[in-house]
């Protein structure tokens, strides 16, 4: 078993390090990584493990899917969770604004991991460079990055096609957001043609390998699937909102090949409608879904080595 290897000391490139960055981390890592998912979450192993340590949950930004999936992984490796899910509680805000640099020192300080998401592009990493001792998660940082995000997704893409490779990939909307960047690193791992339609027509200098195109239905005909990133998220809101397009059902049905899955990190407003969902390109849920299994994952590795 891949978690026996793990426990065995074997090589582990999440095993006591901070997880801020795609960077991080190449293919033998991520396929680390979804083996030990796959045990996790198909064979039921592994509860119990984390018993005994302590995650601190620090959302200054709002989050449905990043806060919970990581505090339910926690909880069923059979580890604690303690933390806020919003900073208007703590002295983050009100009369005693606390400096940046004492709070990142006091969520590091209590707990053996702490996962944050911070609108200040970079905070996780202010946090890590306190020296406290807790690994810290980035669970999204501003436009930064959204590694955990990014393994959610590449390991949603394995586990419908058996493969990264060879997949043909359009990226719609907003090419600046976190998921997105943190996506576009990961994949230059793999052997994928990537197309974009950004709904501001701009390319990501940082990414030239994606061919940006502009007419929706064409593209739409040739690619396995078609990834939407939200349209604004709280750190984009204001005058470079942008409208972004959408994917309905029947768009889907009539230029789409009928193993096309549509992904996107959620929430979703316009971009996917609702009556996607009942249509088996919806990868979404799943995706979703597969938030646990991967964050017990990430967590067991990180602490296979203690
Ligand atoms: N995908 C994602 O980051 O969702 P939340 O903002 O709800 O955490």
């Amino acid at each position: 078993l891949v978690t026996d290897l793990v426990f065995a000391g074997s090589d582990n490139a999440f095993a006591d390090e901070h997880v801020l960055s795609m960077a991080q981390y190449g293919r033998d890592d991520l396929e680390l990584l979804f083996r030990v998912a796959d045990e996790l979450s198909v064979r039921r192993l592994g509860h119990g493990l984390l018993a005994g340590k302590l995650m601190v949950s620090a959302f200054f930004d709002q989050s449905t899917r990043t806060r919970l999936a990581h505090e339910a992984a926690m909880l069923r490796l059979g580890g604690a969770v303690t933390g806020f899910a919003d900073p208007s509680v703590t002295r983050a805000a009100g009369g005693t604004r606390e400096s940046h640099e004492d709070i990142a020192r006091m969520i590091t300080m209590y707990g053996d991991v702490v996962v944050v998401r911070h609108p200040v592009t970079g905070w996780p990493a202010r946090a890590a460079a306190t020296g406290e001792g807790a690994l810290v998660i980035n669970g999204g940082d501003g436009v930064g990055e959204h590694p955990t995000q990014t393994m959610v997704d590449l390991y949603t893409l394995r586990q419908r096609f058996g493969r990264i490779d060879g997949l043909r990939l359009l990226l719609v909307n907003d090419l600046r957001m976190r998921c997105v960047r943190s996506l576009l690193s990961a994949l230059r791992h793999y052997d994928c043609e990537i197309y974009a339609i950004p709904a501001d027509g701009k390319e990501n200098p940082e990414f030239p390998e994606v061919h940006i195109c502009d007419d929706l239905r064409s593209v739409v005909s040739k690619v396995d699937v078609v990834y939407s990133s939200p349209t604004v998220g709280p750190q984009l809101d204001g005058p470079d909102s942008v409208a972004g397009v959408s994917l309905d059902r029947t768009l889907l049905e009539q230029h789409g090949h009928q193993d096309l899955a549509v992904l996107h990190p959620l929430p979703r407003k316009h971009e996917v409608t609702a009556d996607v969902d009942d249509t088996p390109f919806n990868a979404y849920w799943a995706q979703a879904r597969n938030g646990v299994p991967v964050r017990m994952a990430l967590l067991a590795l990180m602490f296979g080595a203690r």
